[in-house]
Protein backbone atom coordinates (compact mmCIF):
# COMPACT_ATOMS: atom_id res chain seq x y z
CA UNK A 1 0.00 0.00 0.00
CA UNK A 2 1.03 3.34 -0.98
CA UNK A 3 1.56 6.29 2.11
CA UNK A 4 0.02 8.98 1.37
CA UNK A 5 2.21 12.30 1.13
CA UNK A 6 1.16 15.25 2.56
CA UNK A 7 3.23 19.12 2.37
CA UNK A 8 2.63 21.47 4.50
CA UNK A 9 4.71 24.84 3.16
CA UNK A 10 5.33 27.75 5.41
CA UNK A 11 6.26 30.95 3.60
CA UNK A 12 7.38 34.39 5.68
CA UNK A 13 10.10 37.18 5.95
CA UNK A 14 13.23 36.44 7.51
CA UNK A 15 13.29 36.16 11.28
CA UNK A 16 9.53 35.50 11.69
CA UNK A 17 10.54 32.29 13.75
CA UNK A 18 9.87 29.75 10.59
CA UNK A 19 12.55 27.63 11.04
CA UNK A 20 12.06 26.76 14.94
CA UNK A 21 8.68 26.52 14.44
CA UNK A 22 8.35 24.61 11.36
CA UNK A 23 11.21 21.97 12.50
CA UNK A 24 8.90 21.59 15.89
CA UNK A 25 6.12 20.89 13.54
CA UNK A 26 7.39 18.64 11.74
CA UNK A 27 9.02 16.52 14.58
CA UNK A 28 5.32 16.99 16.31
CA UNK A 29 3.78 15.23 12.70
CA UNK A 30 6.88 12.72 11.64
CA UNK A 31 7.68 14.49 8.83
CA UNK A 32 10.38 15.76 7.68
CA UNK A 33 11.87 19.48 7.86
CA UNK A 34 13.10 21.02 4.87
CA UNK A 35 14.84 24.18 5.33
CA UNK A 36 14.96 25.87 1.45
CA UNK A 37 16.93 29.43 2.78
CA UNK A 38 19.69 26.69 3.80
CA UNK A 39 19.89 25.84 0.12
CA UNK A 40 20.23 29.84 -0.98
CA UNK A 41 22.94 30.05 1.38
CA UNK A 42 25.00 27.35 0.58
CA UNK A 43 24.82 29.09 -2.91
CA UNK A 44 25.72 32.14 -1.19
CA UNK A 45 28.51 31.04 0.90
CA UNK A 46 30.08 29.33 -1.86
CA UNK A 47 29.68 32.53 -4.16
CA UNK A 48 30.94 34.69 -1.47
CA UNK A 49 34.10 32.46 -0.85
CA UNK A 50 34.69 31.97 -3.95
CA UNK A 51 34.85 35.83 -5.04
CA UNK A 52 31.94 34.64 -7.94
CA UNK A 53 29.66 37.67 -9.30
CA UNK A 54 26.58 37.33 -7.21
CA UNK A 55 24.63 39.59 -10.10
CA UNK A 56 26.22 36.85 -12.99
CA UNK A 57 22.97 34.20 -12.67
CA UNK A 58 24.74 32.12 -15.50
CA UNK A 59 28.01 32.02 -13.11
CA UNK A 60 26.06 31.21 -10.05
CA UNK A 61 24.33 28.20 -11.73
CA UNK A 62 27.26 26.86 -12.66
CA UNK A 63 28.82 27.25 -9.66
CA UNK A 64 25.62 25.55 -8.27
CA UNK A 65 26.56 22.19 -10.38
CA UNK A 66 29.85 22.33 -9.12
CA UNK A 67 29.93 22.75 -5.43
CA UNK A 68 27.92 19.47 -4.78
CA UNK A 69 25.44 20.39 -2.43
CA UNK A 70 23.53 17.61 -0.47
CA UNK A 71 20.93 17.40 1.88
CA UNK A 72 21.58 15.07 5.05
CA UNK A 73 19.34 14.40 8.23
CA UNK A 74 21.52 13.34 11.08
CA UNK A 75 19.51 12.63 14.17
CA UNK A 76 16.65 13.90 12.54
CA UNK A 77 18.40 17.81 11.73
CA UNK A 78 18.70 18.90 8.21
CA UNK A 79 22.30 19.43 7.56
CA UNK A 80 23.67 21.04 4.48
CA UNK A 81 27.05 19.88 2.93
CA UNK A 82 29.77 21.32 0.19
CA UNK A 83 30.99 18.35 -1.01
CA UNK A 84 32.21 16.46 2.26
CA UNK A 85 31.91 19.82 4.28
CA UNK A 86 28.94 20.41 6.23
CA UNK A 87 28.46 24.03 6.51
CA UNK A 88 25.46 23.78 8.07
CA UNK A 89 27.12 26.89 10.57
CA UNK A 90 28.77 28.83 8.10
CA UNK A 91 25.59 29.23 6.13
CA UNK A 92 23.97 31.34 9.72
CA UNK A 93 27.19 33.92 9.40
CA UNK A 94 25.30 37.51 8.83
CA UNK A 95 26.86 38.21 5.43
CA UNK A 96 26.19 35.26 3.97
CA UNK A 97 22.25 36.14 5.05
CA UNK A 98 22.96 38.94 2.19
CA UNK A 99 24.38 36.84 -0.13
CA UNK A 100 22.01 34.12 -0.18
CA UNK A 101 19.29 36.84 -0.81
CA UNK A 102 21.40 38.22 -3.73
CA UNK A 103 21.71 34.47 -4.83
CA UNK A 104 18.54 33.93 -4.73
CA UNK A 105 17.08 36.49 -7.16
CA UNK A 106 18.32 34.51 -9.80
CA UNK A 107 15.40 32.88 -12.30
CA UNK A 108 18.16 30.06 -13.11
CA UNK A 109 19.29 29.33 -9.72
CA UNK A 110 15.45 29.58 -8.43
CA UNK A 111 14.83 26.94 -11.31
CA UNK A 112 17.67 24.11 -10.18
CA UNK A 113 16.71 24.74 -6.51
CA UNK A 114 12.81 24.38 -6.69
CA UNK A 115 12.97 21.11 -8.79
CA UNK A 116 15.21 19.81 -6.08
CA UNK A 117 12.99 21.06 -3.63
CA UNK A 118 9.73 19.26 -5.52
CA UNK A 119 11.67 15.98 -5.56
CA UNK A 120 12.01 16.32 -2.00
CA UNK A 121 8.79 16.86 -1.28
CA UNK A 122 7.59 13.66 -3.59
CA UNK A 123 9.57 11.21 -2.21
CA UNK A 124 8.00 11.78 2.11
CA UNK A 125 5.60 14.01 4.30
CA UNK A 126 7.23 17.61 4.74
CA UNK A 127 7.03 20.63 6.73
CA UNK A 128 8.78 23.15 3.71
CA UNK A 129 9.64 27.10 5.14
CA UNK A 130 10.86 29.35 2.40
CA UNK A 131 9.66 32.41 0.38
CA UNK A 132 8.03 30.93 -2.67
CA UNK A 133 6.65 27.23 -1.21
CA UNK A 134 2.79 28.43 -1.43
CA UNK A 135 2.80 29.78 -4.60
CA UNK A 136 5.44 27.74 -6.74
CA UNK A 137 7.58 24.84 -4.63
CA UNK A 138 4.28 23.37 -3.29
CA UNK A 139 1.20 24.88 -4.69
CA UNK A 140 -0.64 21.41 -4.25
CA UNK A 141 0.53 21.50 -0.46
CA UNK A 142 -2.14 20.34 1.77
CA UNK A 143 -1.99 23.18 4.47
CA UNK A 144 -0.24 26.61 3.56
CA UNK A 145 0.62 28.97 6.23
CA UNK A 146 2.12 32.25 5.88
CA UNK A 147 4.22 33.27 8.76
CA UNK A 148 5.37 36.78 9.85
CA UNK A 149 5.90 39.24 13.09
CA UNK A 150 6.55 42.85 13.28
CA UNK A 151 10.15 44.11 11.99
CA UNK A 152 11.20 44.71 15.64
CA UNK A 153 10.13 41.43 17.46
CA UNK A 154 11.99 39.60 14.54
CA UNK A 155 15.04 41.64 14.83
CA UNK A 156 14.95 41.17 18.76
CA UNK A 157 14.34 37.07 18.20
CA UNK A 158 17.51 37.62 15.51
CA UNK A 159 20.20 39.20 18.06
CA UNK A 160 18.89 36.54 20.48
CA UNK A 161 19.86 33.71 18.07
CA UNK A 162 23.03 35.48 17.31
CA UNK A 163 24.10 35.93 20.43
CA UNK A 164 23.64 32.53 21.58
CA UNK A 165 25.47 31.17 18.04
CA UNK A 166 28.32 33.72 20.21
CA UNK A 167 28.31 36.60 18.09
CA UNK A 168 26.97 40.27 19.71
CA UNK A 169 25.54 42.26 16.74
CA UNK A 170 23.88 45.85 17.82
CA UNK A 171 20.01 45.60 17.24
CA UNK A 172 19.99 48.49 14.75
CA UNK A 173 22.25 46.66 12.59
CA UNK A 174 20.49 43.27 12.69
CA UNK A 175 17.12 45.82 12.10
CA UNK A 176 18.48 47.29 9.19
CA UNK A 177 19.71 43.87 7.39
CA UNK A 178 16.00 42.17 7.88
CA UNK A 179 14.49 45.39 6.40
CA UNK A 180 16.94 45.64 3.99
CA UNK A 181 16.21 41.80 2.77
CA UNK A 182 12.33 42.31 3.37
CA UNK A 183 12.62 44.73 0.71
CA UNK A 184 14.73 42.85 -1.47
CA UNK A 185 12.97 39.54 -1.57
CA UNK A 186 9.55 41.07 -1.88
CA UNK A 187 10.37 43.65 -4.65
CA UNK A 188 12.82 40.99 -6.93
CA UNK A 189 11.63 40.05 -10.31
CA UNK A 190 11.27 35.78 -9.56
CA UNK A 191 8.84 34.65 -7.18
CA UNK A 192 8.99 37.74 -4.95
CA UNK A 193 7.88 36.98 -1.02
CA UNK A 194 4.10 37.85 -0.47
CA UNK A 195 1.32 36.22 1.02
CA UNK A 196 -0.48 33.17 -1.25
CA UNK A 197 -4.15 34.15 -1.74
CA UNK A 198 -5.11 30.58 -0.40
CA UNK A 199 -2.13 30.64 2.62
CA UNK A 200 -3.28 30.99 6.38
CA UNK A 201 -1.90 34.36 8.00
CA UNK A 202 -0.43 33.88 11.40
CA UNK A 203 0.96 37.08 12.80
CA UNK A 204 3.06 35.99 15.74
CA UNK A 205 4.35 39.66 16.95
CA UNK A 206 4.53 39.57 21.06
CA UNK A 207 3.96 35.99 20.87
CA UNK A 208 6.26 33.75 22.82
CA UNK A 209 7.72 30.89 20.43
CA UNK A 210 5.67 28.50 22.73
CA UNK A 211 2.76 30.52 21.42
CA UNK A 212 3.72 30.70 17.70
CA UNK A 213 3.98 26.92 17.77
CA UNK A 214 1.41 25.94 19.23
CA UNK A 215 -0.45 28.54 16.83
CA UNK A 216 1.07 26.64 13.15
CA UNK A 217 0.43 23.07 14.63
CA UNK A 218 -2.89 23.91 15.54
CA UNK A 219 -3.37 25.07 12.32
CA UNK A 220 -1.80 22.48 10.51
CA UNK A 221 -3.99 19.47 12.70
CA UNK A 222 -7.24 21.00 11.98
CA UNK A 223 -6.52 21.98 8.07
CA UNK A 224 -4.98 19.17 7.24
CA UNK A 225 -6.46 16.39 9.27
CA UNK A 226 -3.71 13.87 9.91
CA UNK A 227 -2.83 13.25 13.46
O1 LIG B 1 15.01 31.83 5.30
P1 LIG B 1 16.48 32.31 5.21
O2 LIG B 1 16.73 33.59 5.93
O3 LIG B 1 17.43 31.23 5.59
O4 LIG B 1 16.69 32.59 3.64
C1 LIG B 1 17.89 33.12 3.13
C2 LIG B 1 17.60 33.88 1.83
O5 LIG B 1 17.22 32.96 0.82
C3 LIG B 1 16.48 34.91 1.92
O6 LIG B 1 16.98 36.24 1.87
C4 LIG B 1 15.63 34.70 0.70
C5 LIG B 1 16.12 33.45 0.06
N1 LIG B 1 15.11 32.41 -0.05
C6 LIG B 1 14.33 32.40 -1.17
O7 LIG B 1 14.45 33.28 -2.01
N2 LIG B 1 13.44 31.39 -1.37
C7 LIG B 1 13.28 30.43 -0.46
N3 LIG B 1 12.40 29.44 -0.68
C8 LIG B 1 14.06 30.44 0.73
C9 LIG B 1 14.95 31.46 0.91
Amino acid sequence: MRVKVISVAIDGPSGAGKSTIARAAAAELGFTYVDTGAMYRTLGLAAYERGTDMDDGDALSRLLDEIGMKIEYIDGVQHVFMGNRDVSDDIRRPEISMAASKVSAHAQVRKALVAFQQELARRQSVVMDGRDICMHVLPDAAVKIYLTASVDDRARRRVEQLREMGSEVPFDEVKADIEKRDYDDMHREVSPLCQAPDAHLIDTTGYTLEQGMNAVISYIKEKAHVL
